[in-house]
């Protein structure tokens, strides 16, 4: 059975196979990337992908985005200048590296998007976010690829300290943008705009000009005052019992007892979503 797919991921799986020179991928990368990357295809922008390896990555992206497009690799293997000499521009140096990342921003200027399939340590990915965030246009990406790792013992897990849990604090992060929710002081939240997260690729969305702190407003209009039913859910019915029983010790206690059974089961149903 055919998947209802976008050209795009179709002109993706082609430039992969079509690229002269190794990149191993998973099946499910293609329909993600294709939607995360479609809207930069053709543009005048400059994409930088942190692992080189065999060189397959950087020819298959430059098919895709198309011949406007400024394509860098970043990798700590010097071997990988040989690209070079296919047009590419190659950066050596560690991703986990501060001082790597401060030349290279200086000498590149703002990107785009920059895609991680580096070394895919929990260090390695962070730091990458961390260092290229204020490098990163608005309306411009950073991806990271093989996230998965997050999950896998000979990276860490389990651990407080994996990409995907850093993923969570960024979330904390980006709602406390909220003027109600002080979870959070980092300051992430004022580069990215949101996350989107795909099995094994997360996504992180720049725009500095729309990362507003949000305050609630109203439009001021005649309101019907109608009753909020959102506790109604929880109410005890006790509807059945006479109404001169309702308001005694009696009735007061069955409806106490009734209002903690009620609790007691939605507490297990909120729980069954938790898995
Ligand atoms: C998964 S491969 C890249 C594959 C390539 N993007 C492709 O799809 O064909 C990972 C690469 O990251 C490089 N790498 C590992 N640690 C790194 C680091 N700290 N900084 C930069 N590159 C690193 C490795 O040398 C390796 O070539």
């Amino acid at each position: 059975m055919l998947l209802p797919s976008d050209p795009a991921v179709d002109d993706l799986r082609e430039a992969f196979h079509n690229a002269p020179y190794l990149s191993n991928k998973h099946e499910s990368y293609f329909e993600s990337y294709a939607k995360l990357l479609a809207p930069y295809r053709g543009k005048d922008i400059t994409f930088v992908e942190v692992g080189v390896f065999s060189g397959g990555s950087l020819f298959m992206w430059r098919e895709f985005l198309g011949p406007k497009a400024r394509v860098i690799g970043v990798e700590f293997n010097p071997d990988a200048v040989r690209w070079r000499e296919a047009g590419f521009e190659i950066f050596i140096g560690s991703q986990s590296d501060p001082e790597f990342w401060k030349s290279f921003f200086e000498t590149v200027g703002s990107v785009d998007v920059l895609l991680d399939d580096g070394g895919h340590t929990y260090e390695q990915q962070i730091s990458t976010v961390h260092h290229a965030l204020p490098w990163v246009k608005d309306q411009g990406l950073i991806i990271v690829e093989d996230t998965h790792t997050s999950y896998f013992k000979a990276f860490g897990y389990p651990s407080a300290f994996t990409f995907i849990e850093w993923v969570k604090v960024l979330i904390d992060n980006i709602n406390s943008r909220c003027e109600q929710v002080t979870v959070s002081s980092l300051s992430y939240n004022k580069i990215v705009h949101s996350v989107e997260i795909f099995e094994s690729i997360v996504a992180f969305k720049v725009d500095k000009r729309i990362c507003i702190s949000s305050k609630s407003i109203s439009n001021e209009r005649d309101s019907v005052d109608p009753e909020d039913f959102r506790f109604k859910d929880f109410e005890t019915k006790i509807w059945w019992l006479p109404a001169g029983l309702r308001t005694t010790n009696f009735g007061r206690r069955l409806a106490n007892s009734l209002a903690k059974r009620a609790h007691r089961r939605n507490l297990r149903r909120l729980k069954g979503f938790f898995g």
